[in-house]
């Protein structure tokens, strides 16, 4: 028997992505796995379900694809509908399990093994398969877009009849994965680029995309694994200070700042923003997470003294279909890696050679991205998640 793909249609509030689109459900199909997606699943995405051809069977019903053996989403289902999924199934998503206790209980309850993408390792061979890098490389060029197009100025300098204008200044801070993107597409798009980053093991990378790399003196704050550590108060003063100085004259301030499984570094106080010029933007990509800026809201845009604080929470999805393939490429890798050629050679529906579950338990990527095997937690995220969870809920 063919091994069964459900993927449901995305019901988180602002949600556009799907998990598959029909360039990577072609691929699946290879693995002979029979593919069920729910109606209407790619519709955000702007992509019709037509478009899935006979790669796919398109579910009217939403329990068509949560009794599937995998079942691939963008974000974690809601409990009630993992309660729909059977013991033993796999579900592959983003989790997030600190923020969401009551999904990985109700993986519990179901018996579910559950993969999160947010823990796949950030190591060399898992980079095709990293959607944390993926979907923040789109957000980065993204809000590079959501600052040009909220300032009142060009980025570029221009040199017409009607005088001359200076290029914009854009200060990018955090120069992980999301804010040398941003910082390439400010730069593609005319601005003077200037970027900030506590680790200062990134300059060079931002040197090399045409920006200039600022220096808190005294602060260099590299943790573990290639992340950031948590500044102490002493180097969070230093770094304000000349952030601070740096802002009086952007035009456009991007923040990008993360520290893994904390909430997002406050770093732009509201006297930062109060000494920015009228007319200026502040993108805030860490708003999912709390926020980089102190004035902050999320999904809001906030007006302090003619300054534009905005506060998009899942910026990925404003890019919908191509953070989608490129998600959907994450997703397919790393169910490739847990597939092997049937060994009785049996073919699908469609005369191809069936893959069937074969998981290395012991793989680094598999070990690493675990989060729930068949109920039981695998990892500290679902550990921790679980002791915080409300005992009393049913
Ligand atoms: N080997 C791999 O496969 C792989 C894949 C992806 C990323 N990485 C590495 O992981 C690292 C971070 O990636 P990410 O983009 O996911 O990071 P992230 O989203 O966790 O953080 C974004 C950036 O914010 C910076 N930051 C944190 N606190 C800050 C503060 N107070 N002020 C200014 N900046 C602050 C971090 O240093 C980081 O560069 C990078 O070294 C990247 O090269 C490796």
């Amino acid at each position: 028997m063919s091994l069964k793909i459900g993927v449901p249609k995305e019901t988180a509030s602002g949600e556009t992505r799907v998990a598959v689109v029909p360039k990577v459900a072609a691929k699946l199909v290879k693995l002979g796995v029979d593919l069920h997606i729910q109606k209407g699943a790619g519709q955000a995405s702007r992509i019709p379900d037509s478009a899935f051809g006979d790669n796919a069977t398109i579910a009217s019903r939403q329990t068509d694809v949560f009794d599937a053996d995998v079942v691939l989403a963008v974000n974690v289902p809601a409990p009630t509908k993992i309660a729909k999924m059977k013991r033993g199934a796999i579900l592959i998503c983003f989790v997030q399990a600190h923020q969401n206790p009551e999904a990985v209980e109700a993986l519990q309850k179901a018996g579910v093994t559950c993969f999160a993408m947010e823990l796949i390792p950030r190591i060399t061979r898992a980079q095709s398969m990293d959607a944390l890098s993926s979907q923040a490389a789109a957000a980065g060029y993204k809000c590079a877009l959501i600052a040009a197009d909220s300032l009142p100025r060009f980025l570029p300098m221009l040199t017409t009849a009607a005088g001359t204008i200076r290029p914009a200044k854009v200060l990018v801070i955090g120069a992980g994965v999301a804010g040398l993107q941003a910082i390439a597409t400010a730069n593609r798009l005319g601005a003077k680029v200037f970027a900030y980053d506590v680790r200062t093991d990134t300059k060079e990378q931002v040197e090399s995309l045409g920006a200039e790399f600022l220096i808190a003196e005294g602060v260099k704050a590299e943790g573990e694994g290639g992340y950031a550590r948590e500044l102490t108060d002493e180097e969070k003063q230093k770094q304000q200070d000349m952030l601070a100085d740096n802002m009086t004259d952007a035009d456009a301030v991007i923040t990008t700042a993360a520290v893994p499984g904390k909430p997002a570094p406050k770093i732009i106080s509201e006297a930062m923003v109060d000494g920015m010029k009228p007319g200026s933007v502040l993108v805030d990509l860490g708003a999912s997470g709390g926020g980089n800026c102190e004035l902050t809201e999320p999904d809001k845009t906030v007006t302090r003294n003619n300054v534009t604080i905005i506060g998009p929470s899942n910026v990925p999805a404003m890019l919908a279909e191509h953070a989608s393939e490129m998600y959907a490429q994450n997703l397919s890798n790393l169910l490739s890696l847990m597939l092997r050629e049937s060994e009785d050679q049996s073919t699908s529906a469609k005369g191809i050679k069936i893959h069937e579950l074969a998981i290395d338990w012991d793989d680094a990527v598999i070990d690493g991205a675990v989060l729930m095997r068949d109920g039981e937690a695998a990892s500290d995220a679902a550990r921790n998640a679980l002791s915080n969870s409300d005992p009393n809920s049913s």
